[in-house]
């Protein structure tokens, strides 16, 4: 089968097409993928770049996302049957989704939503799991609480603010005056432009000094620490990136703040509450762009690229 392999870690000129061998069925409870799309995560560009080393032996597929169709399933199967349409993320660590076919548990397949293609499906499952788990599990977001999402463009973020408005909060929100009217119309209430403002003071100023129920942290630097300025009290925050940084968090303190770290593994229960907002059409994903798997490096490059000629809207995906 044709998959993206890294042999070495470093830039996206590592990302090497290649014949390898396609993987086969060796234990009962495991399916056969044939994988029709996958998407770009900044964790594919983490792993490439060799910031999960210690967790992968080289040559390596990377990727986690895969919309796809069952092609063969194990005897104990009973769930699942060729031709059936799933998404899903694969096992951290395992072999990844840039590849034709992709060997996985029974157990971490979700139905594809009957509403979606298999390209939109694609930029769903990683961040899906992801976004349920910071909004209902850890912050338990609920009608009427105000939240902070930065980064409202990002694959996290477009699809945060719509999940945050199906659930009835008020949502503030950080991107380019370029993007104003687009993050809007996802649900944002009020959008702040992160590269001229400051968006913490923004917030507070908005909301009078009283500040946010919650607070999602897609950024890192000092956000983690300076978050509790734009806080309410006994806010929550919630953060998705590695802290690289000492933080000082006095202000935390002040504010009786409680801090969520999440690390998403895998999510299926997670992503099944995301493909039920999905079928009800109270979310749908947002494609920024579709590339061939033959042009992976220019998709890398494009997600990496800090002087893009347009910002980025929502997810690439990756066709097959
Ligand atoms: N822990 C986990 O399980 C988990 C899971 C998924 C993602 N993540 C992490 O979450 C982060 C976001 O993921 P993503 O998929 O949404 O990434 P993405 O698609 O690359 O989007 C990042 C967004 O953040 C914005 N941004 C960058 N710097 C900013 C700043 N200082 N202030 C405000 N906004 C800023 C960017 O806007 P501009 O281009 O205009 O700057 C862009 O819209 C990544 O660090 C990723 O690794 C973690």
């Amino acid at each position: 089968m044709k998959a993206v392999v890294i042999n070495n870690y470093g830039g996206p000129e590592v990302l090497q097409l290649k014949e390898v061998t396609t993987p086969s069925i060796t234990d009962h409870s495991q399916v056969l993928v044939k994988v029709r799309a996958t998407s770009v995560n900044p964790l594919d560009y983490q792993v490439r770049r060799g910031d999960y080393a210690s967790l992968f032996d080289l040559p390596l597929i990377t990727g986690h996302d895969i919309a796809g169709e069952v092609v063969a399933v194990g005897k104990a199967v009973k769930t699942w049957r060729p031709g059936d349409k799933v998404y899903y993320s694969p096992r951290f660590g395992g072999p990844g989704s840039y590849a034709e076919y992709h060997l996985t548990d029974e157990s971490s397949l979700s139905g594809m939503p009957a509403n979606l293609s298999y390209e939109e499906a694609a930029a769903v499952p990683l961040i899906g799991g992801t976004v349920w788990e910071m909004l209902m599990v850890r912050a338990k977001l609920k009608k009427g609480d105000t939240i902070l999402i930065p980064g409202g463009a990002g694959g996290i973020g477009t699809l945060a603010i719509q999940v945050a408005k199906s659930l009835g909060a008020f949502v503030y929100t950080t991107g380019q005056d370029i993007l104003q009217e687009q993050l809007r119309q996802l649900g944002a209430d009020v959008v702040i432009d992160h590269h001229k403002k400051n968006y913490l003071e923004e917030v507070q100023a908005y909301t009078k000094g009283k500040g946010v129920d919650v607070i999602i942290d897609t950024v890192g630097g000092h956000t983690l620490s300076d978050s509790p300025h734009a806080l309410a009290s006994y806010g929550n925050i919630v953060t998705l990136v590695d802290i690289a940084l000492p933080q000082n968090l006095i202000h935390a303190w002040e504010k009786n703040a409680t801090y969520h770290f999440v690390f998403t593994r895998q999510s299926r229960d997670e992503l099944h509450h995301i493909t039920g907002l999905i079928e009800a059409g109270q979310v749908k994903p947002v494609i920024d762009s579709v590339y061939p798997i033959e042009d992976v490096k220019s998709a890398h490059q494009r997600m990496e690229d800090a002087k893009r000629d347009r910002p980025l809207l929502g997810k690439i995906v990756l066709s097959l």
